[in-house]
């Protein structure tokens, strides 16, 4: 997807501003009182709310409708942590993350519209994806998760919010530049089995730089169990639905 025509149909959006925000009160959560009462909500945030909704959608193509991605290659980002959307979609932009595709999407954006976009998706409901696994590789890899990746991706991998709040208000205090460090806002649970895959052989392949320290379990990993052992692992990753 090139650039151009998603400005323009970003600025189409905009031009039915009016309508969108119409429809987006009609979908309100909380809907106030009777209609005939003055709207509670300032008229910023409404404007705000329609808007974020509007930069989203252009997202559900690969990431489904509010981020709960039905394309395997897309990850879901339902739910995901805000601070680390915005910094994950400035990596993007700024060519310090590798991708197929967002560096090119995220382009497009300012940081003011990421923000919106984050706060938006961020109040999302993740939903794992729904997809088939092999019962006894699962159970396989619920063993092997715990042995090399539950240190870090706690929990059997679900990103975990009060983790990730403590991280983002340690940081800043500056002990956050040692390596490894962030993986609390990494989905592994319930997230696509392509996807993991694909980032699995981004970090083997040198395109995404590996945490030292998962490199060495994943390394030990692979060297105990082959890539049977991923296999596994996916499995169990894919069995928390
Ligand atoms: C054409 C398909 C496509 C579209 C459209 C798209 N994405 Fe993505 N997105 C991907 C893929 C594929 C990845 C994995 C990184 C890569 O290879 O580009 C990804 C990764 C991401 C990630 C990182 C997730 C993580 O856990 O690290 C975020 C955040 C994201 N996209 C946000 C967005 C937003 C916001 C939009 C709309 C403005 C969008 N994407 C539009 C395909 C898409
Ligand atoms: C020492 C801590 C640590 C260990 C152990 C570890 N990881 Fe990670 N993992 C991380 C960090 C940090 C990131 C985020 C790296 C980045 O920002 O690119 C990450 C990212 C990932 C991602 C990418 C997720 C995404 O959405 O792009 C996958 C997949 C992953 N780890 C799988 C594993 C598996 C499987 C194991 C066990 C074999 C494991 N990790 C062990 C710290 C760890």
């Amino acid at each position: 997807m090139a650039n151009t025509p998603r400005k323009l149909a970003l600025l189409a959006g905009a031009m039915a501003l009016g309508a969108g925000s119409v429809a987006w009160a009609a979908d309100a959560p909380k809907p106030a009182a009777p209609a005939a009462a003055a709207p509670a909500a300032p008229p910023v945030e409404l404007i705000s709310g329609a808007s974020a909704r509007m930069l989203a959608e252009t997202c559900a193509g690969c990431h489904g409708t509010d981020g709960v991605s039905v394309g395997p290659a897309s990850p879901t980002i339902a739910a995901t942590y805000p601070e680390y959307f915005v910094e994950v979609m400035q990596a993007f932009r700024d060519g310090k993350a590798y991708s197929t595709i967002m560096g090119r999407i995220a382009k497009g954006y300012s940081d003011e519209e990421l923000k919106l976009m984050a706060g938006y998706f961020a109040d999302k409901p993740f939903k794992a994806a729904d997809q088939t696994f092999d019962e006894k590789l699962a159970a396989k890899g619920a063993k092997l998760h715990d042995k090399f990746c539950e240190k870090c991706h706690s929990d059997g991998g679900k990103v975990l919010k009060a983790e990730a709040d403590e991280k983002a208000k340690a940081k800043g205090k500056g002990d956050d530049d040692d390596e490894g460090g962030g993986e609390e806002y990494h989905l592994l649970a319930g997230q696509w089995t392509p996807y993991l895959h694909y980032a699995i052989s981004d970090f083997r392949e040198d395109r995404r730089e590996m945490p030292k320290k998962m490199k060495s379990k994943l390394d030990d990993l692979i060297a105990k169990e082959g890539d049977k052992g991923l296999e596994a692992l996916f499995a169990f990753y894919a069995s928390q639905q």
